[in-house]
């Protein structure tokens, strides 16, 4: 098959990368942030989560964050809810999207939402039934599609099987995670091609960790599988709280470097992303894990 000619890029920095984060990170700077992720062209910014504030309290600020984001013309700015407490005040604050998650092994959904599979599509029926009649648009996001920290090996047919009730419940996309980063290309394919007997291939999108260093040789193999949406996280930032020792996502400069050199239209601006990794480095205070922002920025100082 083809590789795709055009992706699309949905940034989880804001989200993924700072729901991650030991270090309390200020409302401000992860509005600013977001701004320099939109102005570096990226299409979708999953900008915070309605969560519990006790399970995840570094996104607590949640209200404040959508309040504060001065919004683009043709950015979409998604958020999870785990349950109606968090659709009721997404729909408050003003948020069009919803992305709902789910596990593939029971493990992990106990880990993360401290519930069955089962009991979590249960509350997402709610969930979706709500945010459909608010003319929402509803995302699937599956974890441990690739592996899990508390259950190894995951048959791809479960993953299938999640997809399918995500389907079920008017998910416009559904996302198939490595949370964990231990696929590789082989197992990628895999699992794509178990789901895409059920969803058709653009409607999946893929989330990698980059845990093993297997991201973007996992994304390629996913390009060449139809897929032409992609998470990543601007500087490589993130990870779970209820995944120890996966790394951060992907990182989007990364990706992009990729996607450039294929020739596959992104419509983001490399340097423009750069800088807004440098910006977030700068107020976490450590060095980006973009091996292509590092690469470019050693070039250009040479
Ligand atoms: P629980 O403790 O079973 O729920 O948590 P509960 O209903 O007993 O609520 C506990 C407390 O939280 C109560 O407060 C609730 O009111 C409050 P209290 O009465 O004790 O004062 N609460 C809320 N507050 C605000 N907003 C809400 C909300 N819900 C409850 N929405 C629950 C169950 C699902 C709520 C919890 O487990 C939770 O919030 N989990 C989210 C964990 C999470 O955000 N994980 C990271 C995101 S998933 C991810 O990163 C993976 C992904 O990137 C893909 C991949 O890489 O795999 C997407
Ligand atoms: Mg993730």
């Amino acid at each position: 098959m083809s590789l795709p000619k055009k992706v699309k890029l949905v940034e989880v920095g804001p989200r993924d990368g700072l729901q991650n984060e030991a270090k309390p990170v200020a409302t401000e700077a992860k509005i600013e942030l977001i701004h320099r992720l939109q102005d570096a062209g990226l299409p979708v910014i999953q900008a915070t989560s309605f969560v519990s504030p006790k399970w995840v309290p570094q996104l607590a600020d949640n209200a404040q964050v959508m309040a504060g984001i001065r919004k683009k013309p043709g950015v979409n700015y998604p958020v999870l809810v785990p349950n109606r407490k968090g659709l009721d005040a997404a729909i408050a604050a003003g948020c069009k999207e919803v992305v709902i998650f789910g596990a593939a092994t029971e493990a992990f959904s106990k880990k993360n939402t401290n519930c069955t599979i089962a009991e979590g599509i249960a509350r997402f029926s709610e969930v979706a039934h709500v945010a459909l009649e608010h003319g929402m648009k509803i995302r699937g996001d599956m974890s441990v599609c690739l592996g899990c920290p508390y259950e190894g090996e995951v048959d791809p047919q479960a993953v299938a099987n999640l997809a399918r009730e995500f389907d079920q419940l008017g998910c416009y996309e559904i996302d198939i995670a490595d949370t964990i980063g231990t696929g590789t290309p082989g197992s990628t394919k895999r699992v794509i091609e178990a789901v895409a007997r059920h969803i058709a291939i653009d409607r999946l999108s893929i989330h990698m960790h980059d845990t093993y260093g297997m991201a973007i040789a996992n994304i390629y193999a996913a390009l060449e599988c139809g897929i032409a949406t992609f998470d990543s996280s601007v500087a490589g930032l993130g990870g779970c709280p209820y995944a120890k020792g996966a790394t951060g996502n992907v990182a989007t400069e990364d990706v992009l470097y990729l996607l450039d050199g294929l020739g596959i239209e992104t419509g983001v601006d490399m340097q423009q992303l750069i800088a807004a990794g440098d910006y977030i480095c700068g107020v976490l205070g450590r060095p980006t894990y973009s091996r292509a922002a590092r690469a470019i920025a050693a070039k250009l100082a040479a």
